[in-house]
């Protein structure tokens, strides 16, 4: 079945389309402010599947739906029949029938293409273990906001090569970011994610990803510093290890004046203080943190616009 308009990973939006998206979400910000309501999703329900733990997702696509005049129903595995084993599949013909579109935040990117190649109606990845493109939405919009454009700027992600790390390569093939990710060795990220984004900066000559594990080379001149805990959820067990193999992997006061003087810094949050990230700087002048989680709400609501334009 699927749907062709699924959003699944940041390429299942067209790269020449996500401008206007990033126009329209900064449009529905200024809105929202000044009162205004929208109607994209009226008469529509959203079914919200989580199968880890979540805050700002959760809540940011539950009031987004409410706010384009929709009905949210939030499904938790526990406490449904899907930690009991109900098949993937079976969930989302289920849901497809009563739903319009289904979230889901899961482990295996797998399952999310299950969910999507089932469900008729179209479906949402709000984070897998491979992947989490509604924070790249969000953060990406923070900085068109911050900067005006995406052009021109450095980009450095220190830290684990988890789904953020894949994600930030994703965004970088397709919008051709000068992107440097600083990664312990044994912790990479997606070597498939990492060749098919630098065959496609190769094939538009726009963009450039470098993997290292160079701290203070990849964040010297950075204009955009994104981290992420060291143990994502799952990994808890390793939590440990982790901290061990991550040792001089924290953005710090002095990593930041190392950086361009005007840059920013990203965090999706939730973090560990003292660990990925100082209190000093997610706290600080340049921490674009709290903006970046409030327009996980407006790049969203502009997804589910994108999802339902006729
Ligand atoms: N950044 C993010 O996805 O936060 P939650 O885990 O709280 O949803
Ligand atoms: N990498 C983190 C992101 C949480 C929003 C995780 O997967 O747990």
């Amino acid at each position: 079945m699927s749907n062709d308009r699924d959003f699944l990973t940041l390429a299942s939006i067209p790269a020449s389309e996500w401008p206007a998206l990033w126009r329209n979400a900064i449009a529905l910000k200024a809105e929202r402010a000044a009162g205004q309501r929208h109607h994209a999703l009226d008469g529509k329900t959203v079914a919200l599947v989580f199968e880890k733990a979540s805050t700002r997702t959760r809540v940011s696509f539950e009031v987004g739906v409410y706010e384009l005049g929709g009905h949210a129903v939030v499904l938790s595995s526990q406490g449904s029949q899907i930690a009991r084993g109900e098949p993937i599949e079976d969930t989302a013909r289920v849901l497809a029938g009563y739903c319009n579109a289904i979230m889901i935040r899961t482990f295996g990117q797998d399952r999310v293409e299950a969910l999507a190649q089932w469900a008729n109606v179209p479906v949402i990845n709000g984070l897998s273990d491979l992947h989490h493109p509604c924070q790249l939405a969000a953060d990406l919009m923070t900085v068109i906001e911050r900067f005006g454009a995406l052009d021109g700027l450095r980009y450095t992600w220190i830290g684990d090569g988890n789904n953020m790390a894949n994600s930030w390569i994703e965004a970088a093939g397709l919008f051709g970011l000068d992107l440097t990710l600083a990664c312990p060795d044994g912790y990479r990220p997606d070597q498939t994610i990492l060749a098919e984004a630098t065959a496609r900066c190769a094939a538009s000559g726009r963009g450039r990803i470098t993997v290292t594990n160079d701290v203070a080379a990849a964040s010297r001149g950075a204009d955009v510093l994104s981290t992420d805990v060291w143990a994502s959820m799952g990994q808890e067990a390793e939590a440990q290890q982790r901290q061990t193999a991550f040792a001089g992997y924290c953005i710090d006061d002095a990593m930041l004046a190392a950086a361009a003087p005007r840059a920013i810094v990203l965090h999706c949050l939730p973090a560990h203080r003292g660990e990925e990230i100082m209190g000093s700087v997610l706290d600080g002048a340049q921490s674009a943190a709290w903006q970046q989680a409030e327009n996980r709400l407006h790049a969203q609501k502009a997804i589910l616009q994108w999802q339902f334009a006729k």
